[in-house]
């Protein structure tokens, strides 16, 4: 799997940068191309004579060479790059990389990159468990940066704890499965629903909910990354897609995401109903503003069409996975669906979990299919997504 693959790594100065080497040595006994840039710091743990020796390619630290002032392109070194991998990333880089400082090169390279990006912390116990550091991995983990978890152990400070860097083995292991999730889903299409639908009552109003859209656009964002060419049809949100593979269509009732669906349905493998769809809308649109002239008001509702119990209807060859939004009662619900819309698969989330839901960056939900439930820990929603992609690889 890692045969051919480039992989920039970027060494810290930490003392776990003495490890790097060792690690670059297992890359490349794997097939891999391996080119190391150093932050100033890191000369102090490691030599860059070692690093190249082991990489078979000159080691970069500054943005100039010393002896003829040419410059070392930041800009091609991210696009040579299949995966930039920060090991060891010490706390000060992690801060400006989550702040967007460039004052070195390793930095330059990370803010023009466009490959998948992992980062291995090392550091004394206290210092990573510190909330700014802890704030920084969660902003590059919603960047869709990959944390590659420090161990608990002996740390250089002589203390004991969490810190120490994940072991260049786990490393070599986490590419391996990473390049390999990468091309699981080539070839296949699918189809993500994603943020609220606004059923309009007037021309200014509307009634709606507190879907923000974040998990169903990582949802995309994480089927697009591992080869799949996604169709996402998008209730109101102002969050933007980048991936390439990733069409966008914009819908704004419960209606018009059933149109937009009902178009794809047929030409894809699969589809994950991420959106939170209005159970109701007004059984008529005001074509004016409507005046508070009278003490009450009342609007008639009509059901909206359940849209996933239709494509569950329909389904010939799709797989296709539900969400689930509950209060009380939660699992015994979300089986019920699960059988009543005809899914795979259920993302059960309880609005009695900590951190789940709506407008959050982070989501705790469990995964019901006809074998059973599966409970995953909180998570940033990009690592949420993450798992429920290796959940459809195996479907
Ligand atoms: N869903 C849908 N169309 C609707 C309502 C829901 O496609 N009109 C989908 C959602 O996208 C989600 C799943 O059905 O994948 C479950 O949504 P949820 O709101 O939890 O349940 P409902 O079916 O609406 O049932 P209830 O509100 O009674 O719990």
């Amino acid at each position: 799997m890692i045969r051919g693959k480039r992989i920039l790594l970027g060494i810290c100065g930490s003392i776990a940068a003495y490890k790097a080497p060792h690690f670059v040595r297992l890359l490349k006994k794997e097939g891999a191309e391996v080119q190391c840039i150093l932050t100033p710091d890191a000369h102090l743990f490691v030599t860059p004579t070692s690093l190249a020796t082991v990489s078979q390619l000159p080691c970069l630290s500054e943005f100039t060479h010393s002896e003829d002032g040419t410059w070392n392109n930041h800009v091609a070194l991210a696009e040579w790059a299949d995966v930039f991998i920060i090991a060891p990333a010490s706390a000060n880089t992690l801060a400006k990389m989550a702040t967007g400082r460039c004052d070195n090169l390793l930095l330059a390279t990370y803010l023009s990159a466009k490959c998948p990006v992992f980062f291995a912390p090392a550091m004394d116990l206290d210092m990573y468990r510190h909330p700014t550091t802890l704030t920084n991995i969660q902003t590059l983990q919603s960047f869709g940066n990959t944390l590659l978890e420090p161990g608990t152990g002996f740390l250089a400070s002589g203390l004991e704890g969490k810190g120490r860097m994940m072991e260049p083995e786990e490393m070599v292991e986490g590419l391996k499965s990473h390049f390999e999730l990468a091309q699981s889903l080539n070839g296949k299409h699918w189809l993500v629903t994603a943020g609220p639908t606004y059923e309009n009552i007037d021309p200014v109003r509307f009634i709606g909910n507190y879907s923000s859209g974040k998990m169903g656009f990582a949802i995309a964002e994480a089927l697009a990354h591992s080869g799949a060419t996604v169709t996402l049809v998008s209730g109101p949100t102002s969050l933007q897609i980048h991936h390439p593979n990733i069409q966008i269509l914009r819908v704004t009732s419960a209606l018009q995401m059933l149109e937009a669906c009902l178009s794809v349905f047929p030409h894809v493998h699969g589809v994950v109903k991420a959106a939170a769809v209005a159970d109701y809308r007004p059984e008529t649109m005001a074509t004016e503003k409507i005046k508070k002239s009278s003490e009450e008001l009342t609007i008639q509702l009509v059901k909206n069409p359940d849209i996933l119990a239709i494509l569950g209807q329909q389904k010939t060859h799709q797989k296709i996975i539900g969400f689930a939004l509950e209060t009380n009662n939660e699992l015994e619900h979300a089986k019920q669906k699960r059988l009543k819309k005809n899914a795979d698969a259920i993302v059960l989330n309880s609005l009695n979990d900590e951190g789940a839901g709506f407008q959050t960056d982070t989501n705790r939900v469990h995964w019901v299919t006809e074998n059973g439930c599966e409970s995953w820990p909180l998570l940033p929603k990009e690592e949420v997504a993450k798992l429920i992609v290796q959940k459809i690889v195996s479907l």
